[in-house]
């Protein structure tokens, strides 16, 4: 482990070199997967949450190099994305303005950019279903997915920024209520609840990603490991710490040493050996569980484990470095294996968490430091 920041930098390089190559061949389109390494095809997207990740990725790049390129270069991108902060279709405006316009501002401090950030988590609160008490999925009104942890953030942040006290409550039942009837005893979480929309009573659990509705689809349990980590940071709500907490330990307990699940956990005969992404997503958000527990202990158990993960994904079994004309950054991602897309290939969100993960982990952000109430009430955590 001690050649990590080695391996950090020369993974940004490899980095740098696949984005340049990706806009520059393929000015102002948003990939989402891979086909045998190459982002431009015709593959179905399923639905459009992607459109943020690259954007995301060269503003880290910026912030890693200092490079004026790719500041331009993430304006951009981002800018191209500004008319969907109003788009009622997805549950991924999280996805797309945390990773672009919150980064955005946080260097520069302009208010107007700031607004994007607050509209598209004002429309994210309009998802909200009363009867239920949860943000629906795109699919439809009886639906409330586990990725939705992973967008509720922005509803927090602009309930805080504008001291909207009702959509502080929409945001904090829907992480209730999705603590509640998708995250199990063991801490394995379903990728979908189904509702009564007429009663709001809750009547299963479902998946479309994972193996089985009652099985454990990896990526589903890294969103909520980071997501509930996130809910935390903004309330300080114990109980959201507690539920991240056990999505962690689930995924330490049942992924095997160099810590890269499969799809999904209970899959018998997994059809790919690996799931990147939710590797690095899961290793992004160890490192914000680090600062964010009270216990010295765990805390060095997620550093920790989020180095062996990075340590694993920057070997080039994962970095594409030595696969010639591969695009991507980092191999063996899924997005969706029973509709067999981008199966065994790199996708963007793997690249965005890898890199984020990346940049934690050569930053002080790397640090045990917990994270003050004090601190935690004037900021948040990625
Ligand atoms: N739709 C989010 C995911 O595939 O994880």
């Amino acid at each position: 482990m001690s050649n990590l920041s080695s391996k950090i930098n020369h993974t940004f390089d490899f980095a740098g070199k696949q984005l340049r190559h990706l806009v520059e061949t393929y000015p102002d389109y948003f990939p989402m997967y891979t086909q045998n390494g190459k982002w431009k095809h015709g593959g179905e997207a399923w639905t459009n949450w992607c459109e943020g990740f690259l954007g995301g990725q060269l503003w880290l790049l910026h912030e890693h190099t200092g490079d004026a390129y790719w500041r331009e270069k993430a304006g951009h991108y981002s800018r191209l994305i500004e008319h969907r902060k109003t788009d009622r279709a997805v549950h991924d405006l999280g996805f797309l303005f945390w990773s672009t316009y919150k980064r955005w501002y946080d260097l520069t401090g302009d208010p107007a950019i700031n607004q994007v950030v607050i509209d598209a988590g004002r429309t994210m609160g309009l998802r909200f279903k009363e009867k239920g008490q949860y943000l629906r999925s795109f699919v439809a009104d009886e639906s409330l997915f586990i990725d939705i942890m992973m967008n509720v953030g922005i509803i927090f942040y602009a309930a805080r920024q504008t001291n909207d006290a009702d959509l502080l409550r929409k945001a904090t039942q829907h992480c209730l209520t999705t603590r509640k009837y998708l995250v199990r005893g063991d801490g394995s979480t379903s990728h979908e609840g189904i509702f009564n929309t007429e009663t709001g009573e809750f009547l299963r659990q479902s998946t479309h990603q994972g193996w089985r509705d009652d099985s454990s689809w990896a990526r589903g349990l890294s969103w909520a490991l980071y997501g509930f980590g996130t809910a935390y940071s903004f309330t300080r709500d114990a109980r959201f710490l507690q539920t991240a907490e056990a999505c962690a330990n689930f995924y330490i307990e049942r992924t095997p040493a160099p810590g890269v699940p499969p799809n999904d956990w209970d899959e018998a005969q997994p059809q790919q050996s690996y799931e990147s992404s939710a590797a690095a997503i899961a290793a992004s958000g160890m490192w914000n569980l680090a600062r964010l527990t009270g216990d010295p202990a765990r805390a060095r158990l997620y550093r920790d484990y989020a180095l062996r993960i990075l340590d694993t994904l920057t070997e080039p079994e994962f970095l594409a470095i030595e696969t010639p004309g591969w695009e991507g950054i980092l191999k063996h991602g899924c997005y969706h294996q029973r509709k067999g897309l981008g199966v065994d290939e790199s996708v963007m969100w793997g690249e965005y968490f890898f890199l984020e993960a990346l940049s934690k982990a050569s930053t002080n952000e790397g640090t045990n430091k917990r994270i003050s109430p004090a601190e935690a009430s004037h900021s948040f955590i990625r």
